[in-house]
């Protein structure tokens, strides 16, 4: 029996192993470019360690014989309280690897954000059916290109839109600038010299390389030429960007809409003004404004401003089932993963997310029992030990 488990998914016993295993697989720059943060990293670090100041009181006689996983978000019902979030570029980590992300969601039972910065286009997701399926968009400079993103998701038919509204300049992350990678990706020697080391990831992507773009960027029928999308990237983001852009777009967007990166109370009680349907407490897994406070840390913030009115999501730093809990436990409907399926691609395209999803269910799944909860309502503030202030 055992013979027939590959040897990666054995090894694959953790959402921490599997970053080890994509550390081995990956060229450096690569590998960098998904785990590095802004400047020092004090707030990708600040992320996963907010996790360790809480602590969980179970209550085993509760008894939670069967746990039931299960959330209702936006209409959908997810099996479990983990979504895929936005990357950009998934599909420099193993061919194709927006659609192996999504299947692999899909599968699992759960949501799957596609990022603006994909390699496939939105059109080309959308045709996998795999669903619920959300969008993920910038405001750009020019306002006619966020209309047309928005309208081609509403034509292929996405379920939800995510305005992600802390990369309206782009954050500087040092590893990048040591490894010389570039958006889209171009090698020096040293960083060539290190692919070459990785033999399987270079013959698996040996196609794929020269495609890798930004494919929802590259007008219909227009040639990829990288360098001109590279400049029209940067040029693209709009730090002027502000809440008429928002009412705009929610006047625009019939279904739900999103709004990622949200930390500060006072942008929850405007986006509610505004008719947003659900907040993501983020900040960009660290990529973004060093020195930026945790998602754990801003998340019970925000959910008193909101007061249960729409939903609140959190990214940043959840790398084990109990984080997830903890984060339901302030509040939170639903936690989104970045790095994670990233590292699951690296590892084994459709099959590695799927393992990482996996991991995330057991590990919730075995937290809920020793707590003595039996379905995701239960998870409360209840759950958590009380520090006394001073
Ligand atoms: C390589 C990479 C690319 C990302 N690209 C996007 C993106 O295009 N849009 C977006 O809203 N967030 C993007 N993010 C941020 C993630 O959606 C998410 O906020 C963050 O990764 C969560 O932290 P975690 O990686 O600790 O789970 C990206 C993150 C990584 C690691």
């Amino acid at each position: 029996m055992s013979a027939e488990v590959p040897r990666w998914r054995r090894k694959a016993y953790s959402i921490a192993a599997m970053r080890d295993l994509a550390r081995a697989a990956l060229p450096r720059p690569v590998f960098d470019f998904a785990d590095g943060g802004a400047e020092d990293e004090r707030t990708l670090r600040r992320n996963e360690a907010a996790f360790d100041d809480i602590a969980l009181l179970p209550k085993p006689l509760d008894g939670a014989a069967a746990r039931d996983l299960s959330v209702t978000l936006f209409g959908s019902t997810l099996k479990l309280p983990v979504i895929v979030g936005p990357t950009g570029l998934a599909g420099l980590f193993w061919p194709d690897g927006e659609r192996c992300a999504a299947r692999a969601a899909a599968k699992a039972g759960t949501a799957f954000c596609l990022s603006h910065g994909s390699v496939c286009t939105l059109e080309q997701l959308a045709e996998t059916g795999a669903a619920p399926r959300w969008m993920q968009i910038f405001v750009y400079r020019d306002r006619g290109f966020t209309r047309e993103l928005t309208e081609r998701a509403a034509k292929a038919g996405y379920d939800a839109l995510v305005l992600t509204i802390d990369n309206q300049m782009l954050g500087n992350r040092e590893r990048d600038i040591r490894n010389g990678f570039s958006i889209p990706p171009r090698f020096g020697l040293s960083g060539l010299a290190g692919m070459a080391l990785k033999a399987k990831w270079l013959w698996r992507m040996r196609r794929e390389l020269p495609r890798v773009t930004f494919g929802n960027y590259a007008r219909p029928g227009e040639t990829a030429d990288l360098k001109a999308l590279a400049g029209r990237m940067a040029s693209l983001l709009d730090p002027a960007m502000s809440w008429p852009d928002v009412a705009e777009l929610r006047k625009l967007w019939r279904g739900p809409l999103i709004l990622k990166g949200v930390l500060h109370p006072d942008e929850a009680r405007r986006a509610m003004a505004e008719g947003i349907d659900g907040i993501i407490v983020s900040n960009h897994g660290g990529r973004q404004l060093d020195g930026a406070a945790a998602s754990l840390e801003a998340l019970p913030g925000v959910v008193a401003t909101v007061e249960g009115r729409i939903p609140v999501l959190l990214d940043g730093g959840v790398r084990r089932g109990s984080d997830v809990v903890k984060a339901l436990a302030l509040g939170a409907a639903a936690c989104l993963v970045g790095r994670p399926q990233l590292w699951g691609l690296a590892i084994a395209g459709e099959a590695g997310v799927a393992r990482m999803l996996e991991i995330y269910a057991q590990e919730i799944d075995r937290v809920m029992g020793l707590c003595g909860v039996s379905n995701i309502a239960g998870i409360n503030g209840n759950l958590l030990l009380k520090r006394k202030t001073a």
